[in-house]
């Protein structure tokens, strides 16, 4: 592979697959659809490819990866399950669930990819392409978000070339993600923990266990508690300021539900109040304000609870200090 690829995109389909498996088999970095947002493929044993992955990422390598596999069964060959990790895999995968397990001693996985923990994330994914890519590669894929890092994750291919143009070898287009925000994290390590709200709700994921979920703070930039989980992340170039109820001069409005008056540039994230459309928009109106060259932007408030925590917790970086 070299150093600074072309990057092709191919439409979705067998033979966009085909290409895709043969990359990464080549130690090369795949784009890929999920049902959350596009993530950045590699294959999970080469540590190589990995150390591409970081780069190409700009991603600190103290930040672990998420391992993608086909199903249970591959996930039980990276990861010790346990009682409650076989209960919200059963019920919730295919789908946007992350696991926090303590790894097989004999995991292939990269350490690079672990940044050096006995812990792995796992997960699932449900979108077709993602599924069709795992089962053609037939090994793990390591994938974050196809993102530069720190900035917002990508929820269409456009978005993917926007990041990373010429630093990865292809870029599958599966169209726009479904769901929008990252999977859910959960670490079953000690006591369950809710690592990143996500994909799906916390009281789902409670009511499943019949168990509440620990609460992870959030760190300082320096000592993430949960790696990756970085006060400032998925972070437009405009400044946000939340829960606005009136605009200041020179704000762009986003906006939930009935907008407030503006003369300004204004993108709705749902105008009928719906926290499942408004996940599938938040990302993409962020990037559409960076274009747009958007400098300053109010958000309108957001209700808590269900998608509303992904939500909320994502608005919430994207506005802290950086
Ligand atoms: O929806 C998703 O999860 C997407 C799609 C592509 O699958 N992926 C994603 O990956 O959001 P990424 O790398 O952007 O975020 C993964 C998060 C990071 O915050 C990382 O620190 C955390 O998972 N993580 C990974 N391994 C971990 C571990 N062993 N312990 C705690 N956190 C871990
Ligand atoms: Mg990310």
């Amino acid at each position: 592979m070299t150093a600074e690829p072309a990057t092709r995109v191919l439409q979705a389909g067998a033979d966009a697959i085909d290409a895709a498996a043969r990359t990464l088999a080549a130690g090369g970095l795949v784009a890929f659809p999920t049902e959350t947002v596009y993530g950045l493929g590699a294959d999970a044993t080469q540590g190589e490819a990995v150390a591409r992955l970081y780069a190409a990422k700009g991603r600190p390598a103290f930040n672990p990866l998420i391992a993608h596999v086909a199903d249970v069964a591959a996930a039980r060959k990276l990861a010790v399950f346990d009682e409650a990790a076989e209960k919200l895999a059963v019920t919730y995968w295919p789908g946007p669930l992350t696991l926090v397990l303590a790894k097989q001693p004999n995991c292939p996985v990269a350490d690079l990819a672990l940044a050096g923990l006995d812990s792995i994330a796992v997960r699932v994914p449900a979108h077709p392409l993602a599924r069709q890519l795992l089962a053609a590669f037939g090994k793990a894929i390591v994938a974050p978000s196809a993102n530069r890092s720190g900035h917002v994750s990508p929820t269409s291919a456009a978005h993917v070339l926007t990041d990373l143009r010429g630093r990865i070898e292809l870029v599958i287009d599966g169209g726009a993600c479904e769901v929008g925000v990252e999977s859910t994290i959960v670490s079953l390590l000690g006591a369950p923990a809710l690592l990143r709200p996500g994909g799906i709700a916390r009281a789902e994921i409670e009511a499943t266990l019949g168990s509440r979920l620990t609460l992870a703070e959030t760190a300082g930039d320096d000592a993430p508690l949960a790696p990756g989980m970085l006060a400032s992340h998925y972070a437009p170039k405009a400044r946000l300021r939340l829960n606005a109820e009136n605009l200041h001069a020179g704000e762009a409005l986003l906006a939930f539900g009935k907008a407030l008056p503006t003369a300004g540039p204004v993108l709705n994230l749902s105008a009928r109040g719906d926290l499942v459309e408004a996940a599938a928009n938040l990302f993409s109106h962020l990037r559409t304000f960076d274009a747009g060259g958007a400098t300053a932007i109010a958000v309108m408030p957001v209700p808590h609870g269900g998608l509303g925590d992904a939500i909320n917790d994502r608005l919430t970086r994207a506005a802290a200090p950086r």
